[in-house]
């Protein structure tokens, strides 16, 4: 079975990987095999705060960074800070990262959606956001958006999810928001960039008093995040991986060509392709629901309800991931085969 929602990213470098892992352990290190600090290792704290200083201008230290067990670790100390803060709401924009909707909802918070991002005059509130190539859609903020963040950002909280900034179709990646304006939680993570096995991620905050609460935060809750892997971090990212990355984003983009063509070949414009400049999904619109078509295709995907608050919404709305080595043409076929089944009987 064919998964084309998540399934197996086949940019995994794990050639690189194996290699950095069989000298990490012949160097017979005792340290690697301890507890470690809860922050994270400085050498790679110093790593991250190097490579935003490098490629942004930013002027942040290893002081400004903690590292987790990945982004969604990451959300849910983020979402612990707050609800201590007495922060009591999460804007979204739908769709958006399921994560952040299922940890709201766990954790108490009221989520507001915004169709668009609009001003907002009340202090002490929070804006969730993946500015650049968004999970599902691929969706990047506009330069409208932009000033309204930059606005809204003087006064409430930003927390700016990025897993795929870094994934650009063009020469040049767009900032991320942390690096321009006041009082945005940044979170980075591994799991693109090298495997989501490593399960190695990051926050960066300008406000040492925001790191301060949030390593507390994790202190109570994980005593370290992994020694060996972060180590398999460091030495991953020491090599120019910003080359790679470039080269997986050219693939991603092929891919996103391809799922353009065969909507053409198979549904006659009738299905929208979610318009994208980058990352690691793109969305296909149907004007009828979907989601009971999945049991009768021979590969697995997924509908979008978890990506909206509202769950009658995205039941005609697919998600595909572009990281896969698959046969699409076979896949869309199928889908159309049954798609056009479908539609007769209800028409
Ligand atoms: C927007 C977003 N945030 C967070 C995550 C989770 O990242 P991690 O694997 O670092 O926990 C993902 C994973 O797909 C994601 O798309």
């Amino acid at each position: 079975m064919i998964d084309i929602s998540n399934g197996k990213n086949h940019f995994i470098n794990t050639a690189k990987i194996d290699g950095i892992i069989k000298s990490i352990c012949n160097n017979n290190n005792n340290e690697l095999y301890n507890y470690g600090n809860v922050k994270g290792d400085k050498t790679l704290r110093e790593q991250i705060a190097n490579f935003y200083n490098c490629q942004y201008e930013t002027q942040i230290t290893s002081h400004n960074v903690i590292i987790t067990n990945g982004s969604q670790q990451s959300l849910s100390y983020i979402l612990d800070y707050l609800g201590l803060n007495y922060y009591s709401t999460i804007n979204i924009c739908t769709p958006t990262y399921y994560g952040i909707i299922e940890l709201a909802n766990l954790k108490k918070f009221r989520l507001n959606n915004y169709s668009t991002i609009k001003e907002t005059k009340q202090i002490k509130e929070v804006i969730y956001i993946t500015p650049y190539n968004n999970n599902p859609d691929g969706r990047n903020i506009t330069q409208k958006e932009y000033a309204v963040l930059k606005q809204l950002s003087e006064h409430n909280i930003i927390i700016e999810d990025d897993p795929y900034s870094l994934f650009s179709f063009n020469k040049k990646n767009n900032p991320p928001l942390f690096t321009k304006l006041k009082n945005v939680i940044y979170l980075g993570t591994f799991s693109k960039i090298i495997s989501p096995s490593i399960n190695i991620g990051y926050i960066i905050c300008k406000d040492i008093d925001i790191i301060n609460s949030l390593y507390a935060i994790k202190k109570a809750n994980c005593l370290h995040t992994s020694v060996f892997m972060q180590k398999v971090v460091s030495e991953y990212i020491k090599e120019d991986f910003l080359q790679e990355i470039k080269q997986k984003s050219q693939l991603l983009r092929i891919n996103y060509e391809t799922i353009k063509m065969l909507v053409k070949k198979y549904f006659n414009n009738e299905v929208f392709v979610s318009n994208i400049n980058g990352g690691y999904f793109t969305v296909l619109t149907f004007p009828q629901n979907v989601d009971a078509l999945k049991t009768k295709v021979n590969f697995c995907f997924c509908t979008l309800e978890d990506f909206y608050i509202d769950k009658s919404l995205g039941k005609n709305q697919i998600r595909i991931n572009l990281s896969l080595n698959i046969n699409f043409d076979l896949i869309f076929s199928n889908l159309s085969v049954e798609y056009y089944k479908n539609s007769k009987k209800h028409s």
